[in-house]
């Protein structure tokens, strides 16, 4: 078999995600996300990364960008992300993300960087801001991604492109240098659910949806979470299953399904002859229990902001041993003197 580059000494294949401080997780990115997590910290050698320096191409107000990246890295942890089995850290802590994207931005042709349709649509959103930083985004990205060797990238629509770009540019700098970067691969998340916004079930809950009566934030109270499903638009007719013609009482009953672990079989038994209100009233109780100890988990760790500035140390100090590895590797591939 042919070798791997990359491999861990553990022989797993390497895995990064990151995502962006901004609004806050919902019960959509929880069901969706967690169920790929447990499969990736077993599988791969993670990497999760809150990318702050990514979030400043749009202005940031510094003391909600402060709060919010903290938080963002608590409910990462409350979700139950494991920082011993996972590297969960913050970009901004690991200098080599600055260093890498330079050297690959001299390997990048401004072309394709133009070609971008992210950077079209947010300089089309942001006219009085594109700056530098908007523009070579992706440079930053493709530095995120093989500082850590990462063999595959779970990444969604939006972000393909980006990705196929990355792969250009290693394989551009691997023909020019010789072997120097893992090409990584997208991961197609498995199909998991897909949650639906509560006031219009036929598109997918979004974290930075307008509407908040649409999306159920992890840290709602149990107060909000019972507004939100009680007043969640449901359906004509009165029965309750899970079909096309059904999308509200569909979305309600996906939802039970994936926090409850019953199936909808199941649960179509269980809510034959009773109301759209019962349904209601049993998913916000599903809801509101499940994330009863992901809230307590969030509040016992923002307490302890000592806690959080120790792993989140500790962490970024594993994050900066594997890329300065690869950035030394890349040092000597551009002549420069090592360090
Ligand atoms: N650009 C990604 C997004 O907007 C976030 C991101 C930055 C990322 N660096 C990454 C995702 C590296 C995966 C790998 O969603």
């Amino acid at each position: 078999m042919a070798k791997i580059f990359g491999l861990g000494p553990n022989g797993k294949k390497n895995t990064l995600s990151g995502s962006a401080p901004s609004g806050d997780l919902t019960i959509g990115n929880y069901i969706g996300a967690v169920r790929t997590w447990d499969e990736i910290q077993e599988e791969y050698n993670s990497y999760f990364m809150v990318v702050d320096l990514h979030s400043i191409t749009t202005r940031q107000d510094p003391k909600v960008l402060h709060e919010r990246s903290l938080s963002f890295y608590a409910q990462y942890l409350a979700c139950g992300l494991d920082p011993e089995k996972n590297v969960i850290f913050l970009q901004s802590h690991v200098a080599e993300h600055a260093e890498l994207a330079w050297i690959l931005s001299c390997f990048t042709p401004f072309g394709d960087l133009s070609r971008m349709t992210q950077f079209k649509d947010k300089s089309a959103k942001h006219p009085k801001n594109v700056n530098a930083g908007l523009f070579t985004y992706p440079v930053l990205m493709a530095a995120d991604i093989l500082l850590y060797d990462a063999h595959v990238v779970p990444v969604g629509e939006d972000q393909k492109q980006h990705l196929e770009l990355t792969r250009d540019i290693a394989q551009r700098f691997n023909n020019d240098r010789g072997e120097t970067f893992v090409v990584p691969e997208p991961m197609i998340p498995k199909v998991g659910a897909r949650v639906m916004a509560l006031q219009e079930p036929t598109r997918k809950m979004d974290k930075s949806d307008p509407n908040p009566a649409n999306t159920v934030f992890l840290l709602d109270t149990p107060k909000a979470i019972e507004k939100k499903f009680k007043s969640a638009t449901t359906d004509s007719g009165s029965e309750i299953r899970f079909a096309d013609d059904k999308p509200g009482v569909s979305n309600l009953l996906q939802i039970h399904s994936s926090l409850s672990g019953q199936s909808i079989a199941e649960l179509e038994t269980h809510f034959q002859g009773k109301m759209y209100g019962h349904l209601k009233v049993e998913v916000a109780e599903v809801v509101t229990e499940r994330l009863k100890p992901v809230r307590e988990k969030y509040e016992q760790l923002m307490n302890d902001r000592d806690y959080l500035q120790t792993v989140m140390r500790k962490s970024a100090g594993r994050a900066r041993e594997h890329a300065g590895r690869t950035l030394a590797r890349v040092f000597e591939k551009m002549g420069f003197l090592a360090k």
